[in-house]
């Protein structure tokens, strides 16, 4: 099958054309996003393989469908990106990693807030420079303190099986609760009760309409003050405004990030010989309490049409 594969970097080339090679498929391995001036690319493939920030709105998918693609094969977990009702429509078939290891995201999670903790970030700076002082490093115990998962699917089980072990206070919100989580001792309690008790707040939904900007001006005052917030899940799950507003009023103690709501035209790109235009991003990147990774690499196929 032919498959144009959008949005590739040397190191999905080198892993897709590694693991296509029995498979044999024809693969076109494209730099570009995929959009709707990109559709033509598609020319003559069966299939596109897509990642994160590429477009699959209805336009794109109409003229995708137009090419003859019928299948539409993403390399990541979230689909957020997708209208799948329109490729439902279509009779275009959407394909999704159905997990990354859940334990990379989960133990990056930790790791994210064991660094912003333990200002591991500050003091591998200090040390570096000779500077041995301990002013600014003090963080706190993790056991007995509380902390919230929002989203106890895959990432979130993981990630309450590693802190049940640090002696943490388990709350979790989610629709659908999940018993792994509750035989670890998590408490379910609705949204505004876990913002309010969590000393640590983890999100790992997913972006729907019902968790874009969850934390926003509005939710801020709900937290509990000097709370550490933590979203590895998609970047528009925080109102980025808002949450510098909490860090700068001390509402929000500190900040780890690995998404970030217009991380399109900058995650995934070495942008270090220019200067960052995204001046909210910029922003950000001033606080001592806040530690951005760049979408992480964290690499199995569902059908969710
Ligand atoms: P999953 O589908 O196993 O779990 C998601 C959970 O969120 C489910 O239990 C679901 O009921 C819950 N949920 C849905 N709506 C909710 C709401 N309004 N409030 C609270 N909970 C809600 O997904 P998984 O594998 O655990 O991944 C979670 C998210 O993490 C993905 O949707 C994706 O956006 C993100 N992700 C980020 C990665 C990264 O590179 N940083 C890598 C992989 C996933």
């Amino acid at each position: 099958m032919k498959v144009a594969v959008f949005s590739t970097k040397p190191y999905d080339r080198e892993f897709l054309a590694a693991a296509n090679g029995k498979a044999g498929h024809d693969l076109q391995f494209l730099d570009v996003r995929l959009a709707l001036e990109t559709v033509p690319l598609a020319q003559g493939a069966e299939a596109i393989c897509a990642f994160v920030n590429d477009d699959l709105s209805k336009p794109v998918l109409e003229a995708l469908r137009g090419l003859g693609i019928r299948l539409v094969a993403l390399r990541s977990a979230g689909f957020n990106n997708v209208d799948l009702e329109a490729a439902r429509d279509l009779g275009i078939k959407v394909a999704r990693v159905p997990a990354y290891s859940p334990h990379a995201v989960a133990e990056h999670t930790v790791a994210l807030i064991l660094a912003l903790n333990r200002k591991i970030h500050r003091a591998y700076n200090r040390v570096r420079e000779g500077n041995f002082a301990l002013e600014g490093l003090l963080g706190f115990d993790l056991h007995g303190k509380t902390v919230g998962i929002v989203g106890t699917g895959k990432i979130g089980e993981a990630l309450a099986r590693i802190l049940a072990g640090f002696g943490c206070r388990l709350l979790a919100n989610d629709p659908v609760p999940n018993p792994a989580c509750e035989r670890l001792g998590a408490a379910y309690v609705p949204r505004e009760e876990i913002f309010a008790q969590s000393d640590i707040l983890s999100l790992h939904c997913p972006l729907t309409p019902d968790t874009h900007h969850m934390i926003r001006a509005e939710t801020l005052p709900l937290l509990k003050p000097g709370m550490m917030l933590i979203n590895t899940s998609r970047g528009a799950v925080i109102e980025t405004r808002s949450v510098i507003r909490g860090l700068k009023e001390g509402i929000i103690g500190s900040l780890g990030l690995d998404v970030y709501e217009e991380e399109a035209d900058l995650f995934f790109e070495d942008l270090s010989d220019r200067f960052i235009r995204d001046d909210v991003f910029a922003r950000l990147l001033t606080f001592p309490n806040v530690l951005i990774t760049g979408h992480q690499a964290f690499f199995t196929r569902e059908a969710l049409t």
